[in-house]
C-alpha cells in the first residue's frame, strides 16, 4: 500500500500560513506581558485566568507519554475529541468533492461533521453480528474516499470490532483510518496505540468524558504519525484548550489508579446489571459490552423508554437506529442508580 500524507491534506491547508500567536513569537524570560492584549488588572474570580493558555499543551501532554507511552509530537489535545473529528474532516476532505465512509450504527458525530463540512458520507452499514463488512466496504472505496471511520468498541453496539478485520482495513486502505477508542478503557480488548509506527494510516482517537469522569473539561486526544498531527496542530484554533481546563486535567492525571478503581467498579457493575437485565421478561436480548453502557432489544421499546422517563430515569432510545430497532442504550451508573433502573424494569414488567 502507497500512502502518503501529502497527497491527502487538501491543497489550501498545505499553503496554510498558520495563526502566530504572542506566545508563540516570544521565547525567554520576561516579567511584564504587554503582548496579547490581556488583562493585567486581573480576572473577577478568585483565581486568575487572565494570561493565553499554553496553545501546545505541553505539560499535559508530557504528562499523556508518561501513561501512553506515546511520545508528545504524537498526540493532538482537542476540545473534545468532537473536535478532532472536526479537524480531520477539515485538514483532509475537499468540500463537494471527496469522501468518507462511516459503518452504522455508530456514533453520530462522523455524520454530522461530514455534513457541516459538506463532504460525501458513503454508509458500509455493518454485519448482523455487528462486525465490519469488509466484502461491501472495499467496494464503496474510490480514488476520493479520505477517510474510513471506525469506532471500536462502538458505539451503540458496544462491541469491540474485530482486530484483525481492522488490521485488513489498515493494510489496505491508502487513506487515514481513524479508530475511535472513546470506550477502549472498558474493554477486554488491546487498544492500537501502539501500533502508531506500524500504520502511518492511522489515528486513534481518544478521551477524558468517559472512564476518566471528566466530560465537562472537554479533552480529546488524538494519537498518530508526526505528519498527521502536525497538519492538525497548523489548523486549530490557537488556544483551543482553557486554562482551567488544562489545570484540572493536569491534576487528575496523577490519578490514574483513582480511575482504574472507576473502571473495575464501572465493569463490575456492567456484568451485573447484564445478567439481572437477561433475567427480566421484557428484556429479550443484552448485548455483550466492552463498554460502559449496554444495548438492550426489549418489548415496546418506546413504551419502555416512557416507563422509564416517568420514574425521572433517562436512558437512549436508538430503536429508531438501524440494526437497533426495538434497542435500548442504557449507561452503566453508580451501583444505586443501576439498582434503580432494573427495578423500574422488573416493575414495568410485572405490571403488564
Ligand atoms: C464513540 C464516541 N466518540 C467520541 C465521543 C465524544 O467524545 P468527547 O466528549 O471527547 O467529545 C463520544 C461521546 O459519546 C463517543 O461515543
Amino acid at each position: 500500500m502507497n500512502f502518503n500524507v501529502n497527497d491527502l491534506v487538501r491543497e489550501n491547508v498545505k499553503r496554510l500560513l498558520p495563526y502566530s500567536s504572542a506566545r508563540d513569537e516570544f521565547s525567554g524570560e520576561a516579567k511584564i506581558f504587554l503582548d496579547a492584549n490581556e488583562n493585567s488588572l486581573g480576572s473577577p474570580t478568585t483565581k486568575w485566568y487572565n494570561r493565553y493558555p499554553d496553545p501546545h499543551q505541553q505539560k499535559i501532554k508530557e504528562k499523556l507519554t508518561a501513561i501512553k507511552g506515546v511520545p508528545s509530537k504524537n498526540i493532538f489535545l482537542g476540545n473534545g475529541s468532537d473536535e478532532c473529528i472536526d479537524l480531520l474532516f477539515r485538514a483532509f476532505c475537499n468540500p463537494g468533492k471527496d469522501n468518507v465512509i462511516i459503518c452504522p450504527p455508530t456514533y453520530g458525530m462522523y455524520e454530522v461533521s461530514a455534513h457541516i463540512n459538506d463532504v460525501e458520507l458513503r454508509k458500509v452499514p455493518l454485519l448482523d453480528n455487528f462486525q465490519l463488512d469488509l466484502v461491501h466496504l472495499e467496494t464503496r472505496v474510490d480514488d476520493f474516499t479520505k477517510i474510513i471511520w471506525l469506532c471500536s468498541p462502538n458505539n451503540p453496539t458496544a462491541n469491540s470490532l474485530s482486530r484483525e478485520d481492522i488490521e485488513i482495513v489498515l493494510n489496505n486502505f491508502p487513506g487515514i483510518v481513524v479508530i475511535d477508542e472513546a470506550y477502549i478503557n472498558f474493554s477486554r480488548h488491546r487498544s492500537f496505540i501502539q501500533e502508531l509506527s506500524e500504520y502511518p494510516n492511522l489515528v486513534v482517537l481518544q478521551t477524558l468524558s468517559k472512564a476518566w469522569g471528566l466530560a465537562g473539561l472537554r479533552l480529546g486526544m488524538a494519537f498518530a504519525g508526526e505528519e498527521i498531527i502536525s497538519i492538525c496542530n497548523k489548523i486549530k484554533p490557537p488556544y483551543n484548550i482553557g486554562q482551567a481546563t488544562q489545570e484540572i486535567v493536569l491534576n487528575a492525571l496523577d490519578h490514574v489508579e483513582d480511575v482504574n478503581e472507576m473502571i473495575r467498579v464501572l465493569v463490575r457493575e456492567r456484568d451485573l446489571m447484564a445478567k439481572q437485565l437477561s433475567l427480566i421478561d421484557v428484556v429479550e436480548q443484552v448485548y455483550p459490552s466492552d463498554a460502559n453502557f449496554l444495548l438492550l432489544k426489549v418489548r415496546n421499546a418506546r413504551d419502555v423508554y416512557a416507563a422509564l422517563l416517568s420514574k425521572g430515569i433517562v436512558v437512549r432510545d436508538r430503536s429508531n437506529v438501524q440494526l437497533c430497532e426495538g434497542c435500548l442504550r442504557i449507561t452503566v451508573g453508580s451501583p444505586a442508580e443501576n439498582t434503580a433502573l432494573v427495578n423500574s424494569l422488573k416493575d414495568y414488567g410485572t405490571a403488564l
